[in-house]
């Protein structure tokens, strides 16, 4: 049995440690192959795989069609949208996520986001303060709920919209639920996204949701880039020369946008939200775990395809 670890971004040097462990106590062979810079690398290194540890990488069905040993494929992560769900189905490999994994990783990253914006970019001149201001939470799931716990921690007022989370689950957090995407940005002076990139998702965040924040809103996209349409960002932030957009996920346009939109707006060259040694050893040793796991007991509690 051979588990394969595909990382075009790759682990830290101790969460690779921990992979190889888990896949030798299970009496599996680990290939690694990191920093791959063409698809017909990852092409190549699937070919005799049983199992498939990826993080971003794409996973579509030219790689299902190449990987002919394949059963299971883990995302070791939280978003499976790099995953084509339906081309795994159709090829018997099941797709699985580690959910939660590296959630408080993503979850500092957007509050130390969101401390860069108030104090303008660490340029000197004087910010504001995160205490006393209200968060905006769009979707509390694993990362949404570790950023309400953070940001209690600065003092701030947290609101949160989520269509598939009940009000319970918020207020028990301490959180103010709101019943609509509007009336969340029109009431947050920080918006934070932790939507998946979904049919329903792409391009939702648009002109129309936008002008509902108030006047020095902030906008932090630590989610994925595909949420955002964002020639409707651009026009916003041409017109609102007050709203500051800080993502860690480099828009198309990024290029354009800081020149347009320079003190207001900035990027991650790569996105690192979860670029920390605890969450690659939580997410990857997961992944590990859950492969050994399924081939053993057969269990597919993680499972996301049908
Ligand atoms: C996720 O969906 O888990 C995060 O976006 C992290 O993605 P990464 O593993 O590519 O850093």
């Amino acid at each position: 049995m051979k588990i394969l670890v595909a990382t075009e971004k790759p682990f830290a040097k101790v969460a690779v440690e921990g992979i190889s462990k888990v896949a030798e106590e299970a009496g599996y062979e680990l290939a690694l192959l990191e920093k791959y810079t063409s698809k017909q690398q990852l092409l190549d290194a699937v070919a005799d795989a049983d199992a498939l540890i990826i993080r971003s990488d794409i996973v579509d069905k030219e790689v299902l069609d190449a990987a002919k040993q394949l059963k299971i494929v883990v995302r070791a992560g939280a978003g499976y949208d790099n995953i084509d769900l339906e081309a795994a189905t159709e090829h018997k490999v099941v797709a699985m996520n580690t959910p939660g994994q590296n959630s408080n990783a993503v979850a500092e990253l957007a509050l130390g986001l969101m401390v860069y914006a108030v104090r303008n970019f660490y340029n000197g001149t004087s910010g504001t303060e995160l205490k006393g201001k209200t968060l905006g939470i769009h979707a509390f799931g694993n990362v949404g709920r570790n950023v309400a716990r953070i940001a209690q921690g600065f003092g701030m007022k947290v609101i949160a919209y989520d269509a598939y989370c009940p009000d319970e689950a918020m207020t028990a957090a301490g959180v103010e639920p709101v019943h609509s995407a509007e009336e969340l940005y029109k009431s947050a002076d920080i918006v934070s996204l932790h939507i998946p990139a979904t049919a329903e998702t792409k391009g939702s965040i648009n002109y129309e949701l936008l002008q509902n924040m108030p006047k020095g809103g902030i906008l932090v996209n630590t989610a994925r880039k595909e949420v955002i349409n964002e020639d409707e960002l651009i026009q916003f932030m041409t017109e609102r020369t007050d709203f500051k957009y800080v993502t860690d996920i480099m828009p198309a346009s990024d290029l354009k946008m800081q020149e347009l939109f320079s003190g207001r707006y900035f990027s991650t060259p790569k996105k690192m939200g979860a670029q920390t040694a605890e969450a690659n050893i939580n997410a990857g040793i997961a992944a590990a775990r859950q492969i050994a796991d399924y081939f053993k007991t057969g269990n597919t509690r993680f499972k996301v395809n049908k």
